[in-house]
């Protein structure tokens, strides 16, 4: 059975993502702010999701151009209406990272809060590799070290409790989240040079209950959900982790830990 079998299971609700995405774009903006841009590249945002960095990408490239790709077709769909604007310097295209369709292609990449959705490194990091131009950069950051420990081991323990098990019976948390050592060899491996990595905490604390129940089956936990099928038993199952977390200090927060990347492709 292929890794995407389920027809459900590459899909995002995209207008709550894309509401809910503070985050998400508060960190991306900071990966953003460490570009040094002629303003005439070509550059590649690789699992662009509803293109809210994407816009701010583009804005840094007033005669450049992006190419913004992901799996998801809802994701994109939200990202075509919030870039209408653009004037034709952006292209979303739907493909999988895995199999990334370009060569000696860009200046630079692009990519925030993806990498950690794709589990086989070694090939991601290959096919960025190759997707670059020579002298092309590498500047990204996905969840890595110990992110979302805690909630992991709360939606896991929760995942094989009596209620839930059977729902869960060969389920495979979707996310690789690597430390710094072993990314940078990753990248070193896929031919990198110029290799800088780090983890950083990033701790964010919703708003309230209500958040949190809306928050963390979108963002986080949708694959886990989905092996649950009926509506009545989802809602248990982040009732429990909803009361879990009112009991956290501070309360509803999330323990985000994000891994910086940074690489080069050697010049001809
Ligand atoms: C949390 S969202 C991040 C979106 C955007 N970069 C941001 O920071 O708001 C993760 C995105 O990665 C995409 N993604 C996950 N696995 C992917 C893959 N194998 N190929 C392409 N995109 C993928 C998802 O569809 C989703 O849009």
């Amino acid at each position: 059975m292929s890794e995407h079998a389920n027809p459900t299971s590459r899909e995002w609700n995209s207008s709550v993502y894309h509401r809910l995405s503070a985050p998400q774009v508060t960190w991306g903006k900071k990966v953003l702010a460490r570009l040094w841009l002629r303003g005439d590249e070509l550059v590649l945002d690789a699992g662009c999701g509803t293109g809210r960095l994407t816009g701010e990408l583009l804005e840094a490239l007033p005669g450049g151009r992006v190419v913004g790709v992901d799996l998801s077709q809802n994701m994109l769909s939200s990202a075509r209406e919030h870039l209408a604007q653009s004037g034709g310097r952006v292209s979303l295209v739907a493909c999988d990272l895995s199999h990334l369709p370009f060569a000696n292609a860009f200046d630079g990449i692009v990519s925030t809060a993806a990498f950690h959705w794709v589990l086989d490194h070694d090939r991601l990091f290959g096919n960025l590799y190759r997707a670059l131009a020579p002298g092309g950069w590498l500047e990204a950051q996905c969840g890595g070290g110990p992110n979302i420990a805690r909630l992991r081991q709360r939606a896991n323990a929760l995942a094989a409790s009596r209620q839930f098990a059977a729902y869960f019976e060969g389920f495979r948390e979707p996310w690789l989240f690597e430390d710094a050592e072993s990314s940078a060899e990753t990248l070193r491996r896929a031919g990198f040079i110029d290799v800088e990595t780090s983890v950083e905490p990033a701790l964010t604390i919703l708003d309230n209950a209500e958040h949190y129940r809306e928050f963390v089956p979108n963002i986080i936990l949708r694959r886990h959900l989905e092996n649950i099928p009926s509506a009545a038993e989802r809602a248990q199952f982040m009732a429990r982790l909803t009361e879990q977390a009112a009991e956290d200090d501070p309360p509803f927060s999330l323990d985000y830990w994000r891994l910086n990347l940074r690489g080069r492709k050697v010049s001809d």
